[in-house]
């Protein structure tokens, strides 16, 4: 961060403290220099790189590539998405392939219980926001209720706040300057954290939320939850409200996540060093976030805490890091709720470690074990992959809510003759020892990434989204992870699994578990996808040359299966759209066969919007997409406007159009006009 810089909002302001690399040891490269530069497969052609000749001939190459991968397991019967494609640009709209429709069903500030009024952000508190939809909608999961497609709870992930367009009169965006930020304006952002569990139903095709129903919950900053896993109790889990070291309250940054075989949802903590704070000032006036922490200082430089991205801790002293060692260790980690019991207490299971987890896509293993990949979403981050100790047991939900309790977690280490080796995080293992200052499970789990650094994991280019194919689909054994971007690459410092210095655009990773066993130690693994525009050579992309203009991309985020097992990649550029040209979207990404590397546009965001979910329907005829933020990225940039956005003065009023109304974040539920399954 650069002294009193002002942003044009709260996300490039996060952003652009986010994209400073604080792992140490960037220069680390796994394998030989020959490797730069080049995808597995090009390896082992012997002939490509990405230069200028490969942009041009990269995606014939691509398209010879997958004739030589048409195995049996390749030959699927898979068929791709069936759509008419969007065209791609940016607007004050959102916009989704023709023969569809996209209706909004849940906006920030809509009541979630009886008898509440109309939602009016300028009677704001943080008693009523903790009794409506939250802000900055993130992962979606819908929980079936009953027998029929048409009722379940939805459970939404409200990831952060945007003060900027949600408070009148808040004009200024700095991380350095709080002043415009009152106690009560920080109320109301701790209650537009966390989670939302809201049951919707379907009356002739269209979703909506049940008020009266008893299920309804809000889950924020201040829910009382439980600490499980082996770092429960431990001494740096104390604090002074807390001595039990197993009881903490909230969750906060709730980025993507995930859910269960046995119903519960899994919420993750993502950026959560940036709710930190510390008083302690530079000569220079700026706050000083360094040197913190006593005995935790190693660890604090690590995660980078305080980072001060809220100003929080001027009011609540257990985010304020001079006054409160421990709390920060009580963040960072995945959280399972049970949507079906309102009563029931969050858990934070600490065997599935702290870091910046921006998912937790689960799968049941065959040999019964349960299986979560999750990303630390920073840049030179690792993938990480959890292995339950025990078995799934279909009909024993009360076991199966231990499962992640108990475990192996390891990290990745992407090698360039495409194996992938799992490291697992035990302590007393390889450098895991006191002398490198682990002295038990509790200190691995907590301190997973310089964990992940004494193991030598592979350095990526800021993992996001990680997602398992169904087991029972074409992508059995197959696992994608979103590389978004790493600007901060530098030459010469590529390695296989990240080809690309200055990598603006992002990749798409394909890991395969041998024999379909995703508790396997070892993995191969090759590129699906170098993202951006297949037209300019120096970018280097690689595509299924069937790619349109519209069908490209840069800077993949969340995905998801369909229930056909096709996989839909979610874009996030945050104020670097204008290097596409393109709002964020929702891509159909073929997997298999002809279609394999091909992309296409189904749905965009309306202009400084992100998309988040999504999340396909079992019966494949609804899929939820979550438009985060909109009005606030790289408007500046959007020549209709062309200045920041604030309360009074939005770059667009999305999704409501009122003249009094900012815009607001909403989860959108689209279905086929007609009915049916989407995409086919
Ligand atoms: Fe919250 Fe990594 O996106
Ligand atoms: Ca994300
Ligand atoms: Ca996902």
């Amino acid at each position: 961060m650069h002294g009193d810089d002002l942003y044009e909002s709260k996300a490039a302001a996060c952003e652009a403290a986010d994209n400073i690399p604080n792992n140490p040891d960037t220069e680390r490269s796994i394998g030989a220099v020959i490797a730069h530069r080049h995808s597995r497969r090009d390896i082992l052609k012997g002939s490509l790189g990405v230069t200028a000749a490969t942009a041009l001939i990269g995606a014939n190459a691509l398209g010879a590539g997958r004739a030589e991968a048409q195995t049996p397991a390749r030959a699927s019967g898979l068929t791709g998405a069936v759509f008419e494609e969007l065209a791609g640009g940016v607007d004050e709209h959102h916009h989704v392939a023709e023969g569809y429709s996209a209706d909004v069903l849940l906006r920030w500030g809509d009541p979630l219980f009886p008898g509440m009024a109309p939602f009016d952000p300028l009677k704001l508190t943080g008693e009523e926001q903790a009794r409506r939809f939250g802000y900055n909608n993130d992962y979606v999961a819908l929980f079936p209720l009953g027998d029929t497609n048409d009722r379940g709870l939805l459970c939404v992930n409200h990831e952060y706040t945007s003060p900027e367009v949600m408070f009148p009169g808040v004009t200024r965006v700095s991380l350095n300057d709080f002043s415009m930020i009152t106690e009560a304006h920080v109320g109301v952002e701790m209650a537009a954290h966390g989670v939302s569990v809201v049951e919707i139903a379907r009356d002739s095709q269209r979703w909506h939320p049940v008020l009266d129903s008893s299920h309804n919950r809000r889950i924020t900053a201040a829910t009382p939850m439980t600490i499980d896993g082996p770092a429960a109790g431990h001494a740096r889990l104390k604090t002074s409200a807390d001595p039990s070291g197993r009881r903490v309250l909230g969750t906060l940054n709730n980025c993507a996540g995930g859910n269960t075989p046995w119903g519960t949802y899994l919420t993750t903590e993502e950026n959560f060093h940036g709710y930190f704070w510390t008083d302690a000032k530079n000569a220079d006036g700026r706050p000083n976030l360094r040197g913190h922490g006593g005995t935790e200082a190693k660890s604090y430089a690590r995660y980078r805490i305080p980072s001060n991205w809220y100003s929080w801790g001027r009011y609540d002293p257990r985010f304020n890091v001079d006054k409160e060692t421990n709390e920060s260790n009580r963040f960072g980690w995945i959280v399972e709720i049970d949507p079906t019991d309102p009563n029931s207490t969050p858990v934070k299971h600490t065997a599935l470690g702290r870091f910046s987890h921006e998912g937790a896509e689960c799968i049941v293993n065959g040999d019964g074990r349960v299986v979560v990949y999750s990303g630390d979403d920073g840049t030179f981050e690792y993938i990480y992959r959890f292995v339950s100790k025990d078995r799934y047991r279909p009909d024993d939900r009360v076991h199966n809510m231990r499962l992640l309790s108990e475990g192996t977690l390891s990290v990745a280490r992407f090698n360039v003759d495409g194996t992938l080796d799992w490291l697992p995080l035990v302590f007393g293992e390889g450098p895991l020892t006191p002398e490198n200052g682990f002295h038990s499970q509790a200190d691995v789990m907590i301190d997973a990434r310089i964990a992940g650094d004494l193991l030598k994991a592979t350095p990526m280019d800021r993992p996001e989204d990680i997602e398992p194919g169904p087991m029972a689909g074409p992508s059995a054994g197959k696992v994608y992870a979103m590389l978004t971007n790493n600007a901060g690459r530098k030459k010469g410092n590529e390695n296989a699994a990240n080809p690309r210095a200055e990598n603006a655009f992002g990749h798409i990773i394909e890991m395969t578990a041998p024999d379909k066993d995703h508790a396997a130690a070892r993995f191969t693994w090759e590129l699906l996808i170098r993202c951006g525009d297949p037209a300019v050579a120096e970018v280097g992309a690689m595509w299924n040359p069937s790619t349109t203009a519209n069908g490209w991309f840069g800077s993949p985020d969340n995905c998801a299966f369909d229930s056909e097992g096709r996989l839909w990649v979610t874009t996030d550029q945050g104020s670097a759209w204008p290097k596409t040209g393109k709002a964020d979207g929702l891509y159909a990404v073929g997997t298999e066969g002809a279609q394999r590397g091909q992309s296409r546009l189904f749905f965009r965001v309306p202009v400084g919007a992100e998309l988040c979910g999504p999340y396909f329907t079992p019966d494949g005829e609804t899929l939820f997409v979550a438009v985060q933020h909109p009005a606030t990225d790289g408007v500046r940039e959007w020549k209709p406007f062309g200045r920041p956005s604030t309360f009074a003065d939005p770059a667009t009023r999305w999704p409501d159009f009122e003249p009094n109304m900012p815009p607001r974040p909403s989860v959108l539920a689209i279905r086929r006009n007609g009915g049916g399954r989407i995409a086919s």
